[in-house]
């Protein structure tokens, strides 16, 4: 097959982008991609692959970018229930960690997570997977942290496993028991800590290689927070992950600054995630390593609040920065990184071809696909977007719709918005 005739064909190419380096979109003008079996076999000018390729099927994207699929390195995709009256609560004046404090917030979350069958969790997480599809997002990572016992964890991560096999999405599944301190432990969150570094992590990891050994190791992440898990606390449990050989990340100065970010730094950790309170030192720890610094402006957005991740601080330092949904029931039900990407330029100050390279390359870096997918280049999965404007600054300068006109994952088309979008 072949895309011939965008007005942008935006490669992205050359990996992760560090630091102002962020934005190189390597944009062919009248630009063309041959596809072959799913994979991205060449790459040029129009007229030279129309000439080269002139019985391939065509797709003419003429006055349309193409670009590569879109990438959300960070949601809580799977839960079952709502929290709209928490929205409420939270408008009259209470605040997030109040709530959670209270035994509502995640906790309101799990109770309605762990009576959920895992078919009823199938079918409301399959949902929200197809709108992100049609949205333009083609990698998803996805973690648990709604079942905080070990049955209901590992419900989570079936439902999880069985949708990354059924796709068409690649999911980057993320192992979250240590969420909040479940209920039965309420009392006694260092046992909770030990519990999940001596037996729930072992566990998981011989459950894995017994039953999706077909699928990559999980992450293994931490909420190290306020009324979460302390630095102490994250450090034990993350350990305990690696000596295991899981990849770990770290949700870390979300509201308070308990040194989770510069912790993922020295540990090695694929990323740290949210950085509104980060401090100049976790910027700088940020800046000297490969862990990639994801900020959710979604969450602030979510929540009404006026701090955002310091964007620019990060590429400042020399970060590599992605951008992520945080989709949640809590903080941030949003499906869509063009709406993460909209605020990424206004709250963060990125302009849209470095909120576009967050948002695929970066991103995929995030999560250790960057080798697979978050740009156009031959050997890489064809995952693509035709988006319904000839200009890439759209994205980010136009915001609450859907720019997607067709998506397509490993070269095949899987939504399209029939007639354009929007
Ligand atoms: O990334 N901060 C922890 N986890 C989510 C919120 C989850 C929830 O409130 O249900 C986040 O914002
Ligand atoms: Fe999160």
């Amino acid at each position: 097959m072949l895309i011939h005739s965008a007005s942008q064909l935006v490669t992205i190419s050359g990996g992760p982008q560090r630091g102002v380096d962020l934005g190189r979109l390597g944009i062919i003008p009248n630009g063309a991609m041959r596809v072959q079996d799913g994979i991205i076999a060449d790459i040029g000018i129009t007229d030279d692959l129309l000439e080269k390729y002139p019985d391939e099927p065509h797709v003419d994207a003429s006055g349309r970018v193409v670009m590569p699929g879109l990438v959300d390195p960070h949601t809580h995709v799977i839960w079952a229930g709502d929290r709209a009256a928490e929205f409420e609560l939270r408008l009259e004046g209470k605040t997030y960690l109040e709530i959670l404090a209270s035994g509502g917030g995640i906790l309101s979350t799990v109770q309605a997570t762990r009576l959920a069958s895992r078919e009823e969790l199938a079918v409301q997480t399959l949902a929200r997977l197809n709108r992100m599809l049609a949205l333009g997002t083609t990698t998803i990572e996805a973690k648990t942290g709604y079942g905080l016992s070990q049955d209901s964890e590992l419900k989570m991560i079936k439902v999880l496993v069985e949708l990354a096999r059924k796709g068409p999405w690649d999911l980057a599944i993320t192992y979250l028991p240590a969420h909040a301190i479940p209920p039965e432990y309420k009392d006694d969150a260092d046992g909770y800590c030990k519990e999940l570094a001596e037996a729930w992590l072992p566990e998981m990891k011989s459950w894995w290689q017994a039953n999706a050994a077909d699928l990559p190791l999980p992450f293994v992440d931490v909420f190290c927070e306020t009324g979460a898990f302390t630095l102490e606390q994250t450090d034990l449990i993350l350990r305990a992950a690696i000596a295991e050989g899981f990849p770990v990340k770290i949700h870390s100065d979300e509201f308070d600054n308990l040194g989770g970010t510069t912790l993922a730094v020295r540990l090695g950790a694929a990323s740290a995630d949210h950085l509104v309170a980060a401090s100049y030192r976790d910027i700088e720890a940020l800046g000297e390593s490969n862990t990639v610094a994801v900020a959710l402006p979604g969450t602030p957005f979510g929540l009404g609040t006026s701090d955002y991740a310091p964007g620019r601080a990060i590429l400042a330092a020399g970060g590599i920065l992605a951008l992520a949904s945080d989709l949640n029931p809590g903080t941030s039900w949003c499906e869509s990184m063009q709406m993460a990407i909209a605020l990424g330029c206004r709250q963060m100050k990125l302009t849209p071809s470095q909120a576009i390279a967050a948002a695929t390359i970066n991103a995929a870096a995030a999560i250790g696909k960057d080798g697979e997918v978050g740009s156009l280049e031959i050997g890489k999965q064809a995952d693509f977007l035709i988006l319904d404007v000839a200009d890439y600054r759209h994205l980010g300068y136009r915001y609450g719709g859907n720019l997607v006109a067709e998506v397509y994952k490993r070269g095949i088309q899987v939504y399209s918005a029939s007639g354009g979008s929007l």
